[in-house]
């Protein structure tokens, strides 16, 4: 059984029925108890939707009990203005203050990332925590490398994506890869998992929203991302375990620069049919 209803507490509304994604609910009659239907328990994805969806709190997963899944709270709701406000103000964030991040606000991020979407709810995400400042600056050390490498052998690219200046730019002691981030956050998972990329981003780009709540700022270290696709010496360094590729990399610390407003962005491009 991969759930049970409380039958005393359970109104018979049919709810669960509905929201399970994959169809594994049934009820015999009208106003029975609902029950799995035979020979689908290995379908279920334990993505809980039934447990959330019953008002009266009957139904429990094997795995997730009712009473451990929080109700919504209704004066938490935030209204339009609040969401657009909040999403429009997210910044890339590449000052950074010399404040040494916590891990338990890193923890906290990674708790919210958890409640990101995930292909088929298999939650596929693993971490890796650069908690040392003098490790991201030998990773981003390593990416320079790989620029270098391809202004040499691939002067086409290296030329469209401006490797020449950015190479000048770390010469002269800046650090135009991880922008001097005390912390970095990295996604990853295993290679076979079809859709891990999506999952890996979605966790990051959830901890990025989540990380001005917290007094940090964000931003995806995008040149460190190409660089773990096609560079074996940042590979071995990231160290990740057998078969995992890196899918995600976020700078995170303290911004050194307050934005007081949102600026422009070209609205997206558009077809209704
Ligand atoms: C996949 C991806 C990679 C990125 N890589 C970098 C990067 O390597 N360095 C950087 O400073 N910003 C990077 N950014 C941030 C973008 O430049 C930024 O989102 C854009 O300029 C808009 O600014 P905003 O995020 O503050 O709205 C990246 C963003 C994305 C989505």
């Amino acid at each position: 059984m991969i759930f049970h209803v409380d039958s005393d507490k359970c109104n018979r509304d049919g709810f669960c029925v509905e929201a399970c994604g994959r169809r594994l609910i049934e009820m015999e009659e009208v106003d029975s108890v609902p029950t799995p239907i035979a020979g689908t328990e290995e379908l279920c994805i334990n993505c809980g939707h039934c447990v959330a969806v019953c008002p009266t709190g009957a139904l429990s997963l094997q795995t997730m009990r009712s009473e451990d899944c929080p109700p919504i709270k209704k004066e938490l709701l935030i209204n339009l203005e609040e969401a657009v406000q909040f999403l429009r103000s997210r910044r890339s964030i590449r000052n950074y203050g010399d404040r040494p991040v916590e891990r338990e606000k890193i923890k906290k991020l990674i708790q919210v990332s958890g409640y990101a979407p995930s292909a088929s709810n298999a939650r596929p995400v693993h971490f890796l925590l650069i908690e040392n400042k003098t490790e991201v600056r030998r990773l981003a050390g390593l990416v320079v490398d790989w620029m270098r490498m391809t202004i040499k052998e691939d002067p086409t690219s290296g030329n469209v994506f401006h490797f020449n200046r950015v190479v000048a730019l770390w010469d002269k002691g800046n650090d135009p890869i991880c922008r001097d981030a005390p912390y970095l956050m990295i996604a990853h998972a295993t290679e076979s998992s079809r859709l891990a990329q999506v999952d890996c981003i979605l966790a990051l780009a959830y901890a990025e929203l989540m990380a001005p709540v917290l007094g940090l700022g964000a931003t995806w270290a995008g040149y460190m991302m190409n660089a773990t696709i096609s560079y074996p010496p940042l590979v071995e360094a990231l160290n990740l375990p057998k078969g995992h590729k890196c899918f995600g990399v976020m700078m995170v610390g303290y911004p050194k620069l307050k934005f007081i407003r949102m600026p422009l962005r070209n609205p997206p491009v558009v077809a209704w049919r």
